[in-house]
């Protein structure tokens, strides 16, 4: 059997508010992804995810769209995508946009209607309400000014769609048409957990992200990503999705790719997973026992940058464990997601100043929480201020960048072997070159405590995530690590590739 491209695809994440901003209103937009596109190929990914960039009026950074099948001025327009687009398949780079059909905009014309009192039916109305809370604090329920309330499991300005009335199917079919005709290879999809609630919207004494609740993972939603995958199959070029699925169980994570559903959903389990040589290792055996094809990720723009996560009582330990991880990460069978910055070792920015905070958790919580924003911070090209190459023009941007983006700017660090983006473009290369030799499987090999080996085929991967320097199990070659070996030891916070000596 042919192997899909995106099963053992890199994809990257990028936050297109973030990335690059060629308009020079210090907000990235879609222009400014196109002028990056070498980069990204010199990095050495396959494909990237564009978050939304469609009409919105921004309540959460675009998850709130106003327009499922346009492009906000903000970020550019259908042209500009659409060279997007064209230009990224000419760097041989795949290109997947995200999807949200947990709710849309209140700005969206359906609900402007249903305000009016037309079509309810598409969003969920109900005279009283439930005790159901909204996912960025404070009550799930707002009301109208004829008395009723609507349900928004995110911020008020996104209503949530009522995915029982069949009109929201054959809409969000439309939708992935538009962009599947627009040469897109994939989508990601927001939320994908949710769409349906329990009939009678129950009240619930706990509303976290469990595997099947009246809020979250409603079996009727696996038909619609039945009907999704149809669709996805009738184009040609193997075009996929992945789902953000948010979910305390492995085996209901496997419910959203069985083979006539999505083709990868996001494995969170190994972001959630602490700094552990056991805690990783119970989450890959997890993985590849559960779900045909794995993914692995290590930060997003929803969490804190894995860097900052990892930081220990050393200065300097975070760094370390996040380039280990990632060599870690890239070693393991099925596809990764990079989140932008972290080939830079971005950490999150935590003090940024309130007034500068945008993100809805933070304006929702009254700022009791400190919201997204600081893993948001715009990408540093160059060394230089106001915007370290981020917009052109030297515009401010959106987010205040710290003066320690100076030194991990792309500029800092092109062509400084020890870098970490030198780093990364190392291990994508590596990846790549060893693609045809390794198996999908994996095999554990034994290891002192605190530290991981596993081997695929000729690859061999040690990490050390303990206290104590170990000898490395036997090879033929080092391939790369992630930080210095010390005359033949393996250090604590560090991974490396060898090549197996033939047995
Ligand atoms: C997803 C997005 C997040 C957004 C939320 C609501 O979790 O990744 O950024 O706030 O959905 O759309």
């Amino acid at each position: 059997m042919e192997i899909p491209w995106w099963r053992d695809a890199v994809v990257y994440e990028i936050y297109v508010r973030s990335f690059a901003d060629a308009s020079g209103d210090g907000v990235g937009d879609l222009a400014g992804v196109r002028e990056r596109l070498p980069y990204l190929r010199r990095l050495g990914v396959d494909a990237i995810w564009l978050t939304p960039f469609y009409p919105s009026p921004m309540a959460d950074g675009g998850y709130d769209v106003a327009d499922y099948c346009g492009v906000d001025p903000l970020f550019g327009s259908l042209a500009d995508f659409e060279a997007l687009v064209a230009d990224a398949h000419e760097h041989g780079l795949r290109v997947l946009v995200d999807v949200v059909p947990n709710h849309s905009s209140s700005a969206h014309p359906w609900f402007q209607a249903a305000l009016r009192g037309e079509g309810r039916e598409r969003y969920i109305f109900r005279d009283t309400t439930n005790n159901w809370q909204s996912t960025f604090g404070g009550p799930a329920w707002t009301r109208v000014a004829d008395g009723q309330y609507y349900l928004h499991l995110f911020a008020p300005e996104q209503p949530d769609f009522n995915w029982r009335n069949p009109e929201v199917h054959a809409e969000f079919l439309d939708v992935l048409r538009f962009w599947l005709d627009r040469g897109v290879d994939g989508f990601r999809i927001d939320v994908a957990m949710g769409l349906y609630k329990a009939e009678g919207l129950p009240n619930v004494g706990d509303q976290s992200f469990t595997s099947v609740s009246p809020v979250w993972g409603q079996p009727e939603v696996h038909g619609v990503y039945r009907a999704w995958r149809r669709l996805l199959d009738s184009y040609p070029g193997e075009r996929m999705a992945v789902g953000e699925v948010w979910t305390d169980s492995p085996e209901d994570l496997a419910r959203y790719v069985r083979p006539d559903e999505l083709h990868q959903s996001f494995n969170f389990a190994w972001l959630q997973a602490p700094w552990s040589a056991q805690a990783f290792r119970k989450v890959i055996e997890e993985t590849l026992s559960t779900v045909p094809f794995a993914t692995w990720v290590l930060s997003n723009h929803d969490v804190v940058r894995h860097r900052t996560r990892y930081e220990g009582a050393e200065p300097g330990t975070g760094l370390a464990r996040a380039r280990a991880a990632l060599l870690a990460m890239l070693a393991l069978p099925g596809s990764a997601y990079l989140y932008q910055g972290e080939e830079l070792g971005l950490p999150e920015v935590g003090d940024l100043p309130d007034e500068a905070r945008q993100d809805p958790v933070y304006v929702q919580s009254k700022g009791e929480l400190p919201g997204r924003d600081g893993c948001r911070v715009p990408i540093p090209w160059t060394v230089d201020p106001p915007s370290h190459g981020f917009s052109a023009g030297g515009a401010e941007p959106w987010l205040p960048q710290p003066e320690s983006f100076a030194e991990l700017s792309v500029e800092k660090q092109e062509g400084v072997a020890d870098s970490t983006l030198e780093f990364y473009r190392r291990a994508l290369a590596c990846r790549r070159e060893l693609a045809g030799e390794i198996p999908y499987s994996l095999e554990w090999l034994d290891s002192p405590e605190g530290v991981l080996f596993f081997a695929r085929g000729p690859l061999v991967c040690a990490i050390n995530c303990g206290g104590h320097a170990v000898r490395l199990p036997g090879h033929e070659e080092v391939l790369l690590s992630s930080g210095p070996l010390r005359s033949g030891l393996l250090p604590p916070d560090t991974a490396v590739w060898l090549r197996r000596a033939a047995s």
